[in-house]
C-alpha cells in the first residue's frame, strides 16, 4: 500500500530516487502537470523530453525548469496531437534523435472545448486526448521497447480523469455526428478512452516488459479550464462539493504526484492495466462520485473494439 495520498507532491514521490540514465518523454510538457512532472524528474537526473505543439512555449518551459534545476538535461520536440501529419513527423523525428524512452507520459489534453475538429476531422477531444496519443505511442513504441530491460523502465502513463465517470466511449458515434455535442460528455468519453487504451497496451506489451497505467491527477487549477468561464468553473466546483463537501483543489506539485508515482513506484513493478488516483491504485467503483474507476473503463472487450476503431480512424497499426 502506498504511503502517499491526496496531498503528496511529485518531489515527495521522488524523494530518495535517482533517475539518472532514464529518458522520460512527456506530452503537454510545456504547461501545468506535464511541466511540473518534467521539472521534478529532471531534478532527479532524468533526461527529459518535453513535447508540445508550440516551440515558443516549449522554450519558456525549458527556461522555467532551468531556473529551478540549472543542470537539467532537457530536450524539446514539437508535436500537435490534433494533426496526424504532425504526429507522424514527430514520431519519425523522435526515432532519429533519441535512443530510447524509459518512461512515456501521455499527459497532454484538452477539456470541454466547443465542438471543434482536428486536422483529420476527428472531434477535438477524442482526437487529441486519445487518437493523437494512440498514433504517437505507436511511433514511439520502438523507443519504449529499447528502454526496457533495466529496473524502472518500460512504463507508459496515460493521463485520464475522474471525468471518465461521465460516460463510457461511444464506438458508434466517436465524432458526435449523431449525438448532440456536449463539451463534458465528449471529455468524459475521451478520458474513458485513455483508460481503455491503457488496458489494450497492457494486453499487448506486458510480456515485453512494458506496463501501462491510467491516472486521475486530482482537481488542479491549470490552463485546462481555458474553455470554461469563471462562472462555469464555480458551478462545477459547487456540483463536486455536493458529493464531496471536503473537496479541495490540489496544487500543481500535488497534481503531478500521481503520474510521477505511476511512472516510478517500485510497488507497481510488473503490474499494469491499472487506474491510479491520489498515488494509489483505485478500486473499481460504479457508484461513487468521489473516486474509483468505472467497470466500463476496464472492459477488455470494449478496449479491443476501441483499439480496432482507433487503428481504422488513424490508419496506424501496432505491429
Ligand atoms: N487539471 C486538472 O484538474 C485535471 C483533472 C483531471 C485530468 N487532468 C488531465 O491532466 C492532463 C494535463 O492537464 P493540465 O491540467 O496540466 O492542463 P494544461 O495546463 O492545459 O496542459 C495541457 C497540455 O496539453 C497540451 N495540448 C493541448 N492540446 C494539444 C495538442 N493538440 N497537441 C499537443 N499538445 C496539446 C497543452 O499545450 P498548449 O499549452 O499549447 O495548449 C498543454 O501543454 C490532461 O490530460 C488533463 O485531461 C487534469
Amino acid at each position: 500500500m502506498s504511503e502517499f495520498g491526496h496531498d503528496t507532491t511529485a518531489d515527495q514521490v521522488l524523494e530518495g530516487k535517482d533517475l539518472s540514465g532514464k529518458t522520460v518523454f512527456i506530452t503537454g510538457g510545456n504547461s501545468g502537470l506535464g511541466l511540473e512532472t518534467g521539472r521534478a524528474m529532471a531534478a532527479k537526473g532524468a533526461h527529459v523530453i518535453l513535447a508540445g505543439r508550440d516551440q515558443a512555449k516549449l522554450d519558456e518551459a525549458v527556461s522555467a525548469i532551468k531556473g529551478d534545476v540549472p543542470d537539467a538535461q532537457l530536450e524539446t520536440i514539437t508535436c500537435d496531437l490534433a494533426s496526424l501529419d504532425s504526429v507522424h513527423a514527430a514520431g519519425a523525428e523522435a526515432n532519429e534523435r533519441f535512443d530510447k524512452i524509459d518512461l512515456l507520459i501521455n499527459n497532454a489534453g484538452v477539456m470541454a472545448c466547443p465542438k471543434m475538429h482536428t486536422a483529420d476531422g476527428f472531434e477535438m477531444q477524442l482526437g487529441t486526448n486519445h487518437l493523437g496519443h494512440f498514433a504517437l505511442t505507436k511511433h514511439l513504441m520502438p523507443l519504449v521497447e529499447a528502454g526496457t530491460g533495466t529496473k524502472g523502465s518500460g512504463r507508459i502513463v496515460n493521463l485520464s480523469s475522474r471525468g471518465h465517470h461521465i460516460a463510457p466511449v461511444d464506438l458508434d458515434d466517436p465524432n458526435f455526428e449523431k449525438t448532440e455535442y456536449q463539451p463534458f460528455l465528449s471529455y468524459g468519453r475521451s478520458k474513458t478512452a485513455n483508460i481503455l487504451f491503457t488496458v489494450g497496451l497492457e494486453k499487448r506489451f506486458a510480456d515485453k516488459g512494458i506496463h501501462s497505467f491510467a491516472v486521475h491527477p486530482g482537481g488542479i487549477q491549470t490552463n485546462l479550464g481555458r474553455h470554461m468561464s469563471e462562472e462555469e468553473t464555480e458551478a462545477l466546483v459547487e456540483r463536486i462539493k455536493t458529493n464531496d463537501p471536503n473537496y479541495e483543489w490540489k496544487t500543481i506539485p500535488q497534481g503531478a504526484a500521481t503520474q510521477t508515482w505511476a511512472a516510478t513506484a517500485e510497488e507497481l513493478e510488473g503490474k499494469g492495466g491499472l487506474y491510479c488516483e491520489d498515488c494509489h491504485v483505485a478500486e473499481v467503483d460504479d457508484t461513487s462520485s468521489n473516486g474509483g474507476v468505472r467497470t466500463y473503463a476496464l472492459d477488455t472487450a470494449v478496449a479491443e473494439k476501441l483499439w480496432a476503431m482507433s487503428e481504422e480512424m488513424t490508419g496506424v497499426t501496432f505491429a
